[in-house]
């Protein structure tokens, strides 16, 4: 359902490849804060087609990673592109395993779709004592576009129209349970986390970034052109009686073009400046170790 009408797979794919990108691996692991060679058997939740399932398997190469959602396409796609890990289909508020039996359980904007008790009670569950959740949330950035790719006239006209008709976040519960930075944490105690604390990752994916070589700024650019692509995507399958084929087409021609300049512009090595800095908040809590009494 989520890869059709809400975010198809080669956007989620490829934002988080680059989210999760070694470059950005230390900022990661320094707030995530778990042992790097043990042999941790870890549980992300929500994995969609798999791309930070994939980071970890890199980033800790002792573990042993699962990684489960309830997209029957994420899966399909997770098990064709990233090696080593299992990807299974699965809810996560009823976690096919058994108790205690992870030491780390993480999710990437997920828990703003899932009601909080749910969603946490059952990592709770699947965690071993004194293991720990982590919770990855995406939180306001800085977007400034490059003139070339800003939305059109002909294209406001038609995202105008669309939005007229667009009820999928309410269909879906989309977001329902988006909380504040202050609220995060908060909720996460009340679930039953202790020692719960809170960082910021600054993932900048801005193309014309001196640190970058011509691939990645590619990547950057082309993630974009996939997100606006599939979005034409959802809109045929949510609304097909109110866009055509044809709209579509020529939707996508539209977005085709203003990337393949953006590149060009690129490679023509006239720099835009276009700011794109996604803040990653991440949330670390710890399942309490049961209390063992050292008197007789
Ligand atoms: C915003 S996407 C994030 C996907 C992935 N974590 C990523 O960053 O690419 C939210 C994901 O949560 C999954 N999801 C939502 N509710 C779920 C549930 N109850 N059980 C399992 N997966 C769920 C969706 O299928 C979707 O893949």
């Amino acid at each position: 359902m989520w890869s059709k009408y809400i975010q198809g797979t080669k956007t989620l794919y490829y934002s988080r490849k680059l989210r999760f990108d070694d470059f950005f691996a230390e900022q990661y692991k320094k707030l995530f804060d778990i042992e790097e060679n043990k042999k941790l058997n870890m549980l992300e939740i929500g994995c969609g087609p798999g791309a930070l399932s994939g980071a970890l398997h890199r980033w800790y190469p002792n573990a042993v990673v699962t990684g489960i959602d309830r997209d029957s396409e994420f899966i399909r796609f997770a098990r064709g592109h990233e090696d080593g890990i299992t990807f299974l289909e699965g809810d996560a508020v009823a976690l096919p395993f058994v108790d205690n039996s992870f030491d780390v359980v993480i999710s990437n904007t997920v828990c703003e779709h899932i009601e909080p008790s749910k969603f946490y009670g059952e990592q709770l569950r699947v965690l071993k004592q004194g293991g720990i959740c982590l919770v990855l949330s995406s939180r306001k950035g800085i977007k400034d576009t490059s003139d070339c790719v800003a939305v059109g006239r002909h294209e406001e006209q038609f995202w105008q129209k669309v939005r007229q008709y667009d009820n999928t976040f309410d269909k879906y519960s989309v977001c329902r349970y988006a909380m504040s930075e202050k609220e995060l944490p908060a909720v996460m105690e009340r679930c039953g986390f202790r020692d719960v604390r809170t960082g910021f990752a600054a993932i900048d994916l801005t193309p014309d970034h001196p640190d970058y070589p011509a691939v990645f700024a590619h990547q950057i650019i082309n993630a974009e052109r996939y997100s606006d692509l599939e979005c034409i995507d959802s809109v045929l399958y949510t609304m097909p009686e109110h866009v055509t084929q044809e709209e579509a087409r020529e939707m996508k021609c539209i977005i085709n073009k203003k990337y393949d300049a953006r590149i060009a512009q690129y490679d023509r090595g006239e720099k835009q400046w276009d700011t794109n800095v996604s803040i990653i908040m991440v949330l670390r809590g710890v399942k309490q170790a049961v209390y063992v009494s050292a008197l007789p």
